[in-house]
Formats: structure tokens, C-alpha cells, sequence
């Protein structure tokens, strides 16, 4: 009696840990397809045709990776302590998502010019990219405050990386102020 009790109970916190280091990993999914979405995009916008219609797609797109970022925030936020697996998982799941953002800033820095030419266009993206970097160090942090105390450190070398990106992108766009 006292164990078919116990039982259930055990497997139901089995079950919960593991689902919070899915749903983190899924939260990463997630952003990583807007930022695959995001780039490809911005790939394909041809450079001399660009008006503010061809471009709003993307501000669009851009808006949707920030809400899944802020998301991603909140089901790191409301999950259990991750098991080591479960950090160790997330690793593998942050480096591929570090070198897409990586792929995706890169070409956002070379499309610059391009959006240069409409002159509210730039400005968009740039705000835009200060909130998404500002979601991406919250989303980071309540990550690694999961993470086993011993992996802390290394869960946030895997997320420099990522802001490191942020930080020259918006440099790029930056708007100059003599
Ligand atoms: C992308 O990665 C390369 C190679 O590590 C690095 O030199 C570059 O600064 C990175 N760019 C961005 C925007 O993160």
C-alpha cells in the first residue's frame, strides 16, 4: 500500500524533470527555426528592389524570434533544477543553437547596406536586436541558475558565444552619433 503510494509519486518527479529539460530544448528548437527562418529571409531579400513592403516580413519574423526568446525564458524560469544528463543534453542543443545565431547575425551585419537605403529600416532592426539580446542574456541566465552548480560555468562558456554575436551586430547597426 505504502509503496503503490510512493510509486507513482517517484515516477510523476521522474517525469517532471525530465519533461523541463525537453521543454527547454524545445524553447531552443524553437528559436533556432526563427533564426534559421530570420536568416534565410534576409538572404534572399534582393539588394536593389527593397522597399519597406518586401522588408516588413521580417521585422515580422524578427518580432516572433523575441516573443519565442522571452517564451523560452519563462519555461526556463518555471523548471526544476536539470539533472546532469539533462545539462549535459542542453550542451550539445546550445552549441548548434550558438552557431546559427552566429550564421543568421552574419548575415544581418552583411545586409546592412541594404537597409540602409530605407531609412526606418535599420533603426527597426536594431531596436530589435537590443531587446532580443537583452531576452537572450535573461533566457541564458535562467538556464544556467537550472544547470548542476558544477556545469554553471561551463553552460555559460557555451553562451558567450551568442552574446559576443549580439554585441558585434549591434555595433554594426548601430546608429552613429557624431
Ligand atoms: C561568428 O563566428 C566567427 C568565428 O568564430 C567569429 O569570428 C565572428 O565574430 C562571429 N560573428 C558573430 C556575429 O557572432
Amino acid at each position: 500500500m505504502l509503496l503503490a503510494n510512493v510509486l507513482p509519486v517517484v515516477a510523476l518527479a521522474a517525469t517532471t524533470v525530465l519533461a523541463d529539460g525537453k521543454a527547454i530544448t524545445a524553447a531552443m528548437a524553437t528559436i533556432k527555426a526563427d533564426t534559421v527562418q530570420l536568416g534565410a529571409s534576409v538572404s534572399s531579400l534582393a539588394g536593389d528592389l527593397l522597399d519597406v513592403l518586401t522588408v516588413l516580413p521580417i521585422a515580422g519574423e524578427s518580432l516572433g524570434l523575441l516573443a519565442d526568446i522571452k517564451k523560452g525564458a519563462e519555461v526556463a524560469d518555471k523548471s526544476a533544477p536539470l539533472t546532469q544528463d539533462e545539462a549535459l543534453g542542453l550542451a550539445s542543443v546550445t552549441v548548434d543553437l550558438a552557431a546559427q545565431v552566429n550564421k543568421t547575425l552574419e548575415i544581418l551585419i552583411a545586409a546592412k547596406p541594404k537597409f540602409d537605403g530605407l531609412l526606418v529600416v535599420s533603426p527597426i532592426i536594431f531596436l530589435n536586436l537590443e531587446a532580443q539580446r537583452e531576452a537572450t542574456t535573461d533566457f541564458g541566465n535562467k538556464v544556467v541558475a537550472k544547470v548542476p552548480k558544477d556545469l554553471q560555468a561551463i553552460a555559460k562558456g557555451l553562451m558567450q558565444p551568442i552574446d559576443d554575436g549580439f554585441n558585434e551586430v549591434i555595433a554594426a547597426y548601430q546608429i552613429k552619433l557624431l
